[in-house]
Formats: C-alpha cells, structure tokens, sequence
C-alpha cells in the first residue's frame, strides 16, 4: 500500500473516557470534543456515579463545563456504575432515561475510585439478566483483584475464573471487555459470539511494560491493566487493524494531577485525550492498515452499542505536533502523553 499522507474518516467516537468531575473537567474536555463526537463517561469519580439521577447530574456538569461551541456538537453517554446493590429497577429507569448507555463492572479494589466495586457477581446476577432484556451492555474492567495473583496475570485470570463464565451465562448480554491488554483477551472475544467487544487503548498498543523502566521508574506510564511484553502489544495491534467489528476505540484517556502521579503511591493512568484518534493513527499507519482506521474509530463502536453512525467527518494529516509537557488541570496540571514529544499525525 502506497503511503497517504491525509486521511479523512467519519467523526469518531471514544467509548472509553474519563474526565474527572468540577473543576477539573474544563481543562480536558475540550480535547475529546475536539475530536469525537461523543464519549462513553467512565462513572469512576470519588463518589461512584450508581443511579440514573447522578448520572444526569454527572451528564449536566460535563456540559456546563464544555465550551459553548461544543454544547451542540458533543454528546457525553453515561454509564453507571454497578455495585452488589444495583436494583434491577435502575436499569429500566436507565433504558427509559436514554441517555444511559451501559454498566460498568469495576471488580472490588481493581483500579481508581473501584473500592465500592463488585465484590460478588453473582449477587448481581438478577441484574445482568434484566441489562440482557434490555440490551444495556456490561462494560467489564476485566482484572482479579487478589494480591496473590501477580499483576500481568490479572486480566488472563479474570477471563478464566469470571469472564468466561459471563458470557456463557448469558448469552443474551452485550459485554464490551475494556481496554484489552493480552493475547488471550484478544482470543477470547474473537471467539465469542457477537454479542462481545472490546475497546483497545492507543498506550497499549504504543507501549510495552519496558516503557515503564526506561532508565528509572516512569510513573507516567503507569495504568491499569498494567502495560504488558511485547507479543501482547502486537496481538493487540493486530486485532485493532484487523478489521473485525468486535474491536472498536477506546482511549481510557485517565487524567490525574501530576503530584497524584509522581508520588511515593502513585495513581493508575494515562492521558491521552490530547492525541486521541492522532495516536491510533500513527499506530494504523504503522501497521499499512490506515483503510482499517475508519472501522475501528467509528464504524464499529456505534455499530456494537446500537447507536447511529456519525455524519460529519474529520481529516487527519501526515504533520508533527509538539506536545507540551504538560496542561492546566483545575488548579494544578496534568502530564500528557508523550510529553514534550511529538504527535506525528495532527487534525485539521
Ligand atoms: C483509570 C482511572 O484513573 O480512572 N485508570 C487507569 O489506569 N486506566 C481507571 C481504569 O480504567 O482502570
Ligand atoms: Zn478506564
């Protein structure tokens, strides 16, 4: 394939997005509303989003705090969050609110503000049956959470020990395994009916586990599920290029300050919104499979959720960008991506 140095696709969308609450939405969103047209919301804040009335409440505070250009032009789906006191009536009341669009399994003590997590799904199960009829998706941070099993193993053991046995259970559910990270995640979900999908990082795709000891401890590439060997990066590259519909963008672009960052116990996440679908590209061209970034961005991910395609579209160009190193985050800052590097494709 003859190198282009343009492309213009469908305006994507992030199904996998976390912009914080108050103060500290102002000085992100703008980057995703940017580039996508919509963003499933993570409802991981301090105080879980676990009902429809919060996650309105949640849904008001992002667009109050959204640029006027892009009230009109931006739409954030919210989630909620699921806990082992989630009432099936939640869930009609979601599907009739409209503008809930999933749950989000975080395992008890998984990752970021998961503490009131599932800590029993099966205590869930009348739950799950009632998002089946639905037709509301199961979003899954698809990790074990015990401090025996070693870290690059949790998302492998998840599948073994829950995953697996969810989606045999029922058959029915829309389950989008979450910012997958191994061979066996990507196996999983290529096998499983249509039914599952899965959202795959830029970062992850990017980086490999070296990325974060690169002579001396890198806590800016530290996230959760935890970045992994190399033959992992390149199955999910694979996957993610491959053209199959179960596999769809998701940044988990996951801003903290930079002190929560560089700490003695610092937090799990990156930020990528700034190069949101600039990264995928870079990462698609690699592969010669910029005629597959399209799906990926957004065909596949509307497609999976039941929502329509979007009209507009957007061009990216062969052009590099400085990143800073770092931007404004409520009243402190955030350390993006790549610091003071450089983006290698930009949107016009
Ligand atoms: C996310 C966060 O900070 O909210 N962190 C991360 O490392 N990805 C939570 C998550 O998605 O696991
Ligand atoms: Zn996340």
């Amino acid at each position: 394939m003859t190198a282009s140095n343009k492309i213009t696709i469908t305006k994507p969308d992030d199904w996998h997005l976390h912009v914080r609450d108050n103060e500290y939405l102002a000085g992100v969103l703008p980057h995703t509303a940017d580039r996508f047209q919509r963003a499933i919301m993570m409802p991981n804040l301090a105080e879980p989003v676990t009902t429809v009335d919060m996650a309105e409440s949640y849904r008001d505070r992002i667009i109050d705090a959204l640029p006027a250009i892009y009230k009109l032009t931006f739409d954030p789906l919210m989630t909620l969050y699921l806990t082992n006191r989630t009432k099936v009536s939640e869930i009609k009341k979601a599907r009739d609110a409209g503008f809930v669009h999933a749950v989000k399994w975080y395992p008890a003590g998984a990752t970021t503000n998961s503490s009131k997590g599932v800590s029993d799904i099966v205590a869930c199960y009348d739950v799950l049956e009632a998002m089946a009829e639905e037709g509301m998706p199961l979003l899954v941070h698809g990790e074990v959470t015990d401090p025996h099993v070693d870290v690059f193993d949790r998302e492998r053991i998840f599948i073994e020990q829950f995953l697996e046995g969810i989606i045999k259970n029922f058959p029915d559910l829309k389950v989008v395994f979450e910012h997958i990270t191994t061979k066996y995640a990507v196996e999983l979900v290529e096998k499983s009916s249509a039914n599952v999908g899965a959202t795959i990082t830029a970062h992850h795709m990017l980086l490999n586990r070296n990325a974060m000891f690169q002579g001396g401890i890198k806590p800016h590439n530290y996230c959760l599920p935890i970045l992994k060997r190399e033959e992992h990066r390149e199955a999910l590259v694979k996957a993610a290029t491959s053209g199959n519909k179960k596999f769809f963008l998701g940044t988990d672009s996951a801003p903290h300050t930079r002190n929560a960052k560089e700490n003695a116990c610092g937090c799990a996440g990156i930020y990528t919104a700034h190069g949101g679908i600039e990264l995928y590209a870079e990462i698609f061209d690699k592969a010669d499979a910029l005629a597959k970034l399209e799906g990926f961005a957004s065909h596949h991910g509307p497609d999976f959720y039941g929502l329509p395609r979007n009209r507009e579209k957007i061009t990216l160009t062969r052009k590099k960008v400085a990143i800073p190193e770092s931007f404004p985050f409520g009243n402190e800052e955030v350390v993006p991506f790549r610091a003071g590097g450089e983006l290698l494709w930009s949107i016009d």
